[in-house]
C-alpha cells in the first residue's frame, strides 16, 4: 500500500512548538518539542483495515544524549522507550520504525518525551 504521512506539525502539540529553523524537513516544519518529561505529539492515524502497521518517526537528535519518546496507541503504550540516538546535527534526519497493532479507522498514536531532555526534534509520521 501506499504511504500516508502525518507531518508532526500538524498533529496536537503538548508542550512544544513548531519551527522551521533546521534544514531537511518535510512539509511545513517539524515540532521541536519542549526539553521537559511529558511533552508530546499526537496524531490520529487512519488505516482501513485492522492489522499490523509500522509507523516510521522521522526525527533529529542533534545531541549526544539519546531523546526517546514513549509509543502508545489508542491509549496503551506499545513502547515505553522508543531509542532516538544522535544524529550529530539538528540538520540530519533519521526514520526509527515502530510496530503497531492498529485499529480499522482512527487512531489515536502519541508520542510523549520521557526524560528532561524531551523529545528529538520530529519531522513526520509515516504508516
Ligand atoms: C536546539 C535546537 C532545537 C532543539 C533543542 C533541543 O535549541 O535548535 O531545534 O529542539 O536544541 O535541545 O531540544
Ligand atoms: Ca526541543
Ligand atoms: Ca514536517
Amino acid at each position: 500500500p501506499i504511504a500516508t504521512v502525518y507531518q508532526a506539525e500538524d498533529c496536537t502539540i503538548a508542550q512544544g512548538v513548531v519551527e522551521a529553523n533546521h534544514a531537511g524537513y518535510t512539509g511545513a516544519g517539524f515540532v521541536n518539542y519542549d526539553n521537559a518529561t511529558g511533552s508530546y505529539v499526537e496524531c490520529s492515524v487512519s488505516v482501513a483495515s485492522a492489522g499490523t502497521y509500522t509507523l516510521t518517526f522521522r526525527a533529529s537528535n542533534g545531541t549526544t544524549a539519546g531523546r526517546p519518546l514513549s509509543v502508545a496507541v489508542n491509549g496503551s503504550t506499545v513502547n515505553g522507550s522508543l531509542a532516538f540516538a544522535s544524529t550529530t546535527n539538528w540538520d540530519t534526519w533519521a526514520d526509527v520504525p515502530q510496530t503497531v497493532t492498529l485499529t480499522a479507522g482512527a487512531n489515536v498514536v502519541r508520542a510523549t518525551a520521557t526524560t528532561a531532555n524531551g523529545g528529538p526534534n520530529l519531522d513526520k509520521i509515516t504508516v
